[in-house]
């Protein structure tokens, strides 16, 4: 790694002794600790940083204030707290807490909790472009020149679950895995997935009588794409769904638990039992075997340009680590997994004109860096303008309200304390209806029998997002919305319910009354949630360029490619996705990469 300019700052540093003394006040956490402590509490001695994960430094900070979750007994702030996230993995102190910087809260990445940081600074990012990193010519042509820093057989870009089903499946064909990721915390979008990944034809279906099929998962796959799906993916998707339910349990995940989400004819959704999110599951599961597979992972750690040999096939890739900055990685395989593009809502308002200025359900690192690094190789790409909304994203504290608290029976209201749309219709419906009320708005109301039917929303209380009222007058006073025409709108919803007939919008499912104890409303509108389109690949994952050629060694999984869900992605299709063709992509550059 190229740590000698950091090397030589920093041991000049210590031999001069100008930054040990506390000549200055404090503006961030290494000035901070130094009024008491030397460098070397937190360096190494050689004065170099450890690697871009900052192991050693963040062995350091633990040494004195305890791991993550020693921290976090002394943090719960009662409704929130920082060091009890839900993400997988190791979270390192350093993902918020910088050393000579002001630290950024990650959580403010999603939402806005207001948490009153150390030396914080107001969240942003400030990343360049793909085409930028490529530009910069010294720094690329010094990297290039150089040997390559490290050499394996297949390096996985991306650390959501296509990466590691890829990076995991890559090692089980025995090739030398390398990982990376450019965010400070692994698992991408990946990790935000709370619905759950189908599946057809499992053990899991079978113990509880489910009866499905082959045709039954294509035929609502190809119906929910808008028929616009590639039929040879499709086929993947669902033949190997069972496949991958039965590969994630081998390897210790729980996905006994079998729901449905919108648009399939059975149950096949599979998520673990007693309500935890399916992708942090996967993501952890998955982490849990890499980590137990020694895999070399690099957090902070950016792909940025596909490098070719002279006849055209991969010969590995130019990376930028956050600390050590660009060097080569020698790979006979390159697999792309790097997600979508939701977060970017320059490339997304480019492609789609009417989410112009959406929020994003997504997490920060859905830029869409992949697709700028794929085309750069020469990839073809599919579908880029098919993007979806979820139609239910807090205007309070960024948090995405699950679909289940409309299937559990919420209705939704405009300002002026109407419903205007069949609730439980699909994603773009009720999306579209949504930004068409008084300010662009909405509010999803409900009361404490639908509250006690659905333990996540407690968690919304928690955050502070749920306000609520004894009658619907008063919530309607207290959150802006017609009060007497609230009231008017539940007691005749509750007249359909009875009735067993929604006439007004065609509500297909009508689970309760809203008729009891407290009424609460969240106030919601919609984000950016999935990205369908993406690279091209074929049946094998290769990707493919302009010509319909595969790229030799180039490779592509999960929301990064597209043809899979075609005009619109089925809820519980991704993590599906992303396992079944990572998974596949790993087996592939293994056996490609050991041809070579
Ligand atoms: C809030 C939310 C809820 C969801 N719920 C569900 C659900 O219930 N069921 C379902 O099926 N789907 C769901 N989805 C969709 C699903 O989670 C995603 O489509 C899927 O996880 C994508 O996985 P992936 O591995 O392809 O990409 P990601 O998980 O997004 O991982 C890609 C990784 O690559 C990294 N990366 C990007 N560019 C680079 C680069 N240049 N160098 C290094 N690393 C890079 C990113 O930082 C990221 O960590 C949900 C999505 C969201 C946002
Ligand atoms: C509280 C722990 C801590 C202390 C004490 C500390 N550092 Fe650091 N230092 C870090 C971390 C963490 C980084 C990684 C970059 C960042 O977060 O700012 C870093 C990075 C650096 C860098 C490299 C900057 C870069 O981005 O490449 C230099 C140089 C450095 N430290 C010098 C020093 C010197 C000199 C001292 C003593 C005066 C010192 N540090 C004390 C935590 C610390
Ligand atoms: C050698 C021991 C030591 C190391 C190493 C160390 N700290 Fe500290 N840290 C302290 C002490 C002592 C304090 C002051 C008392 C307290 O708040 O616990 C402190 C305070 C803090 C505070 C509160 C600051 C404030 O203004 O209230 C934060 C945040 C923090 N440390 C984070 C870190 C992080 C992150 C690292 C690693 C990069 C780190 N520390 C490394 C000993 C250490
Ligand atoms: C996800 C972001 C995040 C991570 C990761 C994180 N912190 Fe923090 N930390 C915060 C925020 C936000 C606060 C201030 C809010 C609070 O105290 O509730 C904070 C506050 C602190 C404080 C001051 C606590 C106090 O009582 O004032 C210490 C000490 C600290 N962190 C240490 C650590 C250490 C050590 C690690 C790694 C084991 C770590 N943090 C990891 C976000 C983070
Ligand atoms: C990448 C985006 C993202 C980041 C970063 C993020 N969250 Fe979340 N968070 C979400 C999403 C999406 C939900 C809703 C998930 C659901 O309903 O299952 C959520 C929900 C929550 C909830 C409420 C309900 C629940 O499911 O637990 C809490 C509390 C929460 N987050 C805390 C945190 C904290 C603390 C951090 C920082 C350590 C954090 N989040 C970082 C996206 C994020």
């Amino acid at each position: 790694m190229n740590t000698r300019n950091f090397a030589l700052t920093l041991s000049a540093l210590f031999v001069a002794g100008a930054l040990t003394t506390n000549a200055f006040a404090a503006d961030n956490l290494a000035d901070f600790h130094a009024e008491q402590l030397s460098c070397d509490a937190c360096h190494m001695e050689s004065g170099e940083l450890s690697n871009d994960n900052l192991s050693f430094e963040n062995g350091k900070c633990q040494e004195c204030h305890g791991t993550l979750e020693e921290v976090a007994a002394e943090t719960d702030r009662g409704n929130y707290n920082a060091h009890d996230s839900h993400f997988p993995g190791d979270v390192s102190c350093t993902a918020c807490h910088a050393g000579h910087e002001q630290s950024l809260n990650y959580c403010d990445s999603c939402h806005s909790f207001e948490f009153d940081m150390p030396y914080q600074g107001k969240w942003q990012r400030n990343e360049p472009s793909i085409a930028k990193l490529q530009q910069q010519a010294d720094e690329r042509k010094a990297a290039l020149a150089a040997a390559p820093a490290a050499s394996v057989d297949v390096l996985v870009v991306g650390s959501g679950g296509a990466g590691f089903s890829a990076a995991v499946s890559a090692f089980d064909n025995g090739a030398k895995v390398m990982l990376i990721e450019k965010e400070p915390v692994i698992g991408g979008n990946a990790k935000l997935a709370a619905g759950g990944m189908n599946a057809a034809g499992t053990k899991q279906q079978q113990a509880k009588g489910i009866d499905d099929s082959i045709e039954l998962m294509t035929k609502d796959t190809m119906k929910g794409g808008r028929n616009l799906n590639d039929p040879a993916l499709v086929k993947v998707l669902v033949e190997d769904s069972a496949g991958s339910v039965d590969w994630m349990t081998k390897m210790g995940a729980d996905l006994s638990d079998v729901g449905r989400m919108g648009g399939a004819s059975v149950n096949r959704t599979h998520r673990p039992t007693g309500g935890a999110g399916v992708g942090a599951h996967v993501v952890q599961v998955l982490y849990d075997n890499a980590v137990e597979r020694n895999i070399d992972m690099r957090l902070n750690t950016r792909g940025v340009e596909v490098l070719k040999d002279s006849d055209g096939s991969v010969k590995g890739m130019l990376v930028k680590g956050k600390y050590s900055g660009y060097y080569w990685v020698e790979a006979d395989a390159v697999i792309l997994a790097t997600g979508g593009f939701g977060k970017n809502n320059d490339r997304v308002a480019k492609l789609d004109p009417k989410l112009k200025g959406f929020r994003a359900t997504n997490h920060p690192g859905a830029t869409g860096d992949g697709l700028d690094v794929a085309a750069e190789a020469g990839a073809a790409m599919q579908d880029l303008q098919y993007i979806q909304a979820h139609p239910t994203l807090s205007t309070k504290g960024g948090v995405m309200v699950t679909e289940a608290v409309r299937g559990n029976g919420a209705i939704l209201v405009n300002r002026e304390g109407k419903r205007f749309v069949n609730e439980i219709t699909t994603r773009d419906k009720a999306a579209a209806a949504i930004l068409k009320q008084t300010g662009g708005t909405a509010f999803l109301i409900f009361d404490d029998s639908v509250r006690k039917s659905l333990s996540k929303i407690e968690k919304y209380i928690k955050l502070g997002v749920v306000p609520s009222q004894s009658t619907p007058q008063q919530l309607g006073e207290k959150m802006g919305i017609d009060g007497a025409n609230l009231t008017g709108t539940i007691a005749h919803y509750n007249e359909l319910v009875a009735s067993g007939k929604d006439t007004d919008f065609e509500r297909q499912q009508l689970p309760r009354a809203l008729n009891e104890g407290n009424y609460y409303a969240i106030e919601v509108n919609p984000g950016v949630h999935h990205t369908m389109g993406g690279v091209k690949i074929d049946n094998q994952t290769e990707i493919l360029d302009s010509n319909g050629k595969v790229i030799d060694g180039l490779y592509g999984a999960g929301e990064v490619t597209g043809g899979v869900h075609g005009a619109n992605r089925l809820g519980g299709n991704a993590i599906s996705d992303i396992v079944t063709f990572g998974r596949l992509a790993g087996e592939v550059a293994a056996k490609y990469a050991a041809k070579q």
